[in-house]
């Protein structure tokens, strides 16, 4: 085992809470749903009985209506109570009575992660993993389109940036005009009383603070978070004025992947599956050309209150590809992007933001730093593709970052250095899943 290895093994270790993994002491104490999901891609390259585990663990989190929370906290004494933001046995009778969890959702990586899992267990551990993850998909993706795709257009709708995973992407910056500044926050900014927090604050005690979202916006965060308490999280009633509405690209690219997914799981389960999910898939498979920019010749997010495409180009823009339904031109269009210094192209790749645009900071979270999930997928939709020089790049290129710099949350694109916070958890485990494939 080479010394990265063993490293990358004991960051995992470290982060273990024994059924499930927190991204990173201290700063996130907590479990996320996409987190154990891509680390239990990590882990099921040399414990797939611990991968299978850790994405088990994730049901106990589940509402009756089938929605994955995006957080389910840790009971743990001594660790940060964030649940308070939720509240959400308190609020719904639809969440666990046993667990707090948060009353959103993050991206649908889980089948994914479920069919890797399965793949490396044995033939007998294989069928029964299978039969408790299975019904867990499916009452997620159904909530997934019942609950967000009222319209059955055939793509979900977002209602808190925290729900896309890249909470702080420039795209928002668009958007959040719209995230309703309250009056309380107005005055405590223009008294730069807010400032005040910054000094409690975790995550600036473990980083710097040009390197995470300002206070300010926090708190307009955390105001869009208590709005979704306060209608229940009831989503028809969130929809009827939401703060945020987003069809968001990603989002939807992950799911239909995911979809796909699903029905595989499904046939090697002899499951059946729902006739409205069947539908619902199918819609999907072509929405995304929904948020094709024949102008900019990239696909975009919607803003559902406007009804517009918000045109700003970020890493969804090359998520799209791990989706597996993109027409063959606009395959080459966007992995010409790639290649090119103004967009995609950098010293350390990929930058979630391009290099070229006015919104990019190379250290500022999700607003241009390199992260390894984000590498990942778009890796796994160029193999799937047969796209093998670019996936490789782009395995290579990320192998060589963590070897380089570390463990860290995100790395900088321009000189690789590491940033935001140490020893976390998915970087060291799709590090090892990108050995495993070297
Ligand atoms: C940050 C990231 C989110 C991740 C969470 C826990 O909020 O934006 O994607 O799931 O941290 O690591």
């Amino acid at each position: 085992m080479s010394k990265y290895t063993e490293f990358a093994q004991d960051v995992l270790a470290q982060n273990d809470t024994g059924e499930w993994t927190i991204p990173a002491g201290h700063v996130y104490p907590h479990q996320w749903l996409w987190d154990s999901a891509f680390t239990a891609i990590g882990l099921a390259v040399y414990d797939p009985h611990r991968a299978a585990q850790e994405l088990i663990s994730l049901k106990r989190g589940q509402w009756s209506n089938g929605m994955l929370p995006h957080m389910i906290f840790s009971p743990q004494p001594g660790r940060p109570d964030d649940s308070w933001l939720w509240r959400s046995r308190r609020v719904t009778n639809l969440a666990p009575r046993n667990v707090w969890t948060s009353g959103i959702t993050q991206p649908p990586v889980l089948a994914d992660a479920v069919q890797r899992v399965a793949k490396a267990l044995e033939q007998n551990e294989r069928k029964s993993f299978l039969e408790i993850m299975v019904p867990v998909l499916l009452d997620y993706h159904q909530w997934l389109y019942r609950e967000r795709d009222a319209t059955q257009c055939g793509l979900v709708t977002l209602y808190h940036p925290w729900e896309t995973g890249l909470d702080n992407t420039p795209s928002w910056q668009f958007t959040n005009s719209y995230i309703h500044t309250p009056r309380w926050l107005r005055v405590a900014h223009k008294l730069n009383l807010h400032k005040l927090l910054d000094r409690n604050r975790p995550d600036t005690e473990s980083s710097n603070e040009s390197e995470r979202a300002s206070s300010y916006n926090s708190l307009k965060l955390v105001h869009a978070a208590r709005s979704l308490k306060k209608h229940g999280y009831n989503w028809s009633r969130v929809a009827q004025d939401p703060h945020f509405a987003i069809q968001s690209l990603s989002f939807n690219a992950i799911l239909i992947r995911n979809n796909q997914i699903l029905l595989e799981l499904c046939k090697e389960l002899n499951a059946a599956v729902p006739p409205v999910l069947a539908q619902a898939i199918d819609r999907a498979t072509t929405a995304l050309e929904g948020l094709w920019s024949e102008d900019f010749g990239e696909y975009f997010h919607r803003d559902v209150t406007t009804g517009n495409l918000v045109p700003i180009s970020t890493i969804s823009t090359l998520i799209a590809l791990y989706s597996g339904v993109i027409p063959e031109k606009r395959v080459a269009k966007l992995v010409s992007k790639l290649h090119d210094p103004h967009q995609f192209q950098a010293n350390y790749i990929i930058p979630t933001v391009p290099v070229g645009s006015p919104a990019f900071d190379p250290i500022n979270y999700w607003q241009g730093p390199v992260w390894m999930n984000t590498n990942w997928l778009i890796f796994d939709g160029l193999r799937r593709l047969g796209l093998e020089r670019e996936a490789l790049l782009i395995r290579d290129a990320s192998i060589h970052l963590f070897e380089e710099s570390g463990s860290f949350e995100y790395f900088s694109p321009l000189d690789g250095s590491g940033r935001g916070i140490q020893d976390f958890s998915w970087t060291a485990a799709l590090y090892l899943a990108f050995i495993a494939d070297a």
